[in-house]
């Protein structure tokens, strides 16, 4: 490919913005235009990504130094790119957004959940970006609302559960665990060190916001309206999200059952590993393993006294769970395969 596609970064001192900008140093198709921060305006992005010292000459802007580009990626903290979205659709004609201002696919169900939006005229534009289910429509499509971290892990985790109409409905329970990283560089009381450090803290025992993305896109796949009951808890751990899914089976469906439907789904996915072994320390997925990485890794069990279901999903949340995920959908978006620039495996051990 003889012109390489030209990109902006919106956002880019953040921990998205950071990550989607080490992912596409290494994009052999990608020249990276410009990267804004407002704190760190006209500073390297070094100073506030020290991991791309000698790996990145660019320096930060503002936002309103934007010069036209192929794409832009809009990292911004929930509920600002929605004000920003007419300006930027001028500068680009290809929008990948990862915050939650576009998820949802009505203006209603933003209401109820975030409150009220500022361009809902535009909600209908975008597509949900987790490929596994959409890779379609993101082909086709100029723009793309990435997945929220918690949801895409619990979506992914699920989705074969309710195409193949193995699961009752209504009666997921979603027990979800979280990296520091998921609230963002911006910090607060209860991200202060001496607050955060060491916990196990239950931060959404019921009412989680993504909720309403999980059961829009499931409900997408499935012949019954899907509802699920979530509740998030921190863990010391910088990055990763586990997923443990308590489902309860339709009778008479057995574990091969499952494992049948999680093969057709995903064997010939570039980013989903399923863990079958029945030896070794590692026969569950786990999050540190994925740390830098876009996989979503999925094992599960059936308890034999019971029609309950184990189903456990991990990701790293700022991989699959959006700046691997933003640079998928990309790669779908112009036709690249799907797994350029998203090669690394991560390290073990960790
Ligand atoms: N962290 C995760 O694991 C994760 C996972 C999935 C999705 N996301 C989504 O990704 C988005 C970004 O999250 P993040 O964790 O990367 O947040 P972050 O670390 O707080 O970064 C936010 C970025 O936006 C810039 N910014 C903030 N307010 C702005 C404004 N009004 N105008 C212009 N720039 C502004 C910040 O830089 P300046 O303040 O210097 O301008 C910074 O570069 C969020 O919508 C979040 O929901 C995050």
């Amino acid at each position: 490919m003889s012109k390489k596609i030209k990109v902006s970064i919106v956002g880019a001192s953040g921990y998205s913005g950071g990550e989607i900008l080490r992912i596409l140093l290494n994009h052999p198709y990608v020249e990276i235009q410009q990267i804004t921060s407002r704190k760190f305006a006209k500073f390297a992005a070094s100073l506030a990504h020290p991991n791309l010292r000698k790996r990145c000459s660019l320096k930060f802007c503002r936002v309103e130094e934007l010069k036209p580009c192929d794409t832009l990626f809009v990292c911004l903290p929930n509920g600002e790119s929605q004000k920003y979205m007419t300006h930027f659709r001028k500068l680009a004609p290809k929008i990948i957004d990862l915050g939650a201002d576009y998820r949802l696919d009505s203006a209603e169900s933003y209401n109820y959940w975030y409150g009220e939006h500022a361009s809902p005229e535009q909600i209908s534009d975008f597509v949900y970006g987790i490929a596994e289910l959409n890779r379609s429509k993101i082909k086709q499509s100029n723009y793309v609302a990435c997945g929220g971290c918690e949801a895409t892990c619990s979506i992914l985790t699920l989705y074969p559960l309710f195409k193949y109409n193995l699961a009752v409905p209504d009666r997921t329970v979603l027990d979800i665990k979280m990296g520091s990283s998921g609230t963002g560089g911006q910090p607060s009381l209860s991200t202060h060190h001496p607050e955060r450090s060491g916990v196990l803290r239950t931060y959404k025992p019921t009412g989680h916001r993504h909720t309403a993305e999980i059961e829009q896109e499931l409900t997408k796949h499935s012949s019954e309206p899907v509802k699920i009951h979530l509740t998030a808890t921190s863990v010391e751990a910088v990055r990763g999200i586990l997923v443990t899914a308590h489902v309860f089976l339709r009778e008479g469906v057995s574990e091969n059952d499952i494992w049948k439907a999680y093969h057709q789904e995903y064997t010939n996915e570039p980013f989903v590993r399923l863990i079958q072994d029945k030896i070794g320390v590692y026969r569950m997925p786990e999050p540190k393993l994925l740390a830098g990485t876009n996989f979503c890794d999925i094992g599960l069990e059936k308890d034999k006294n019971s029609n309950r279901a184990v189903i456990v999903g991990a990701i790293d949340n700022l991989g699959k769970g959006t700046a691997g995920q933003a640079v998928q959908a990309f790669n779908i978006m112009y036709g690249f395969e799907e797994t350029v620039g998203l090669e690394f495996c991560g390290l073990h051990p960790i």
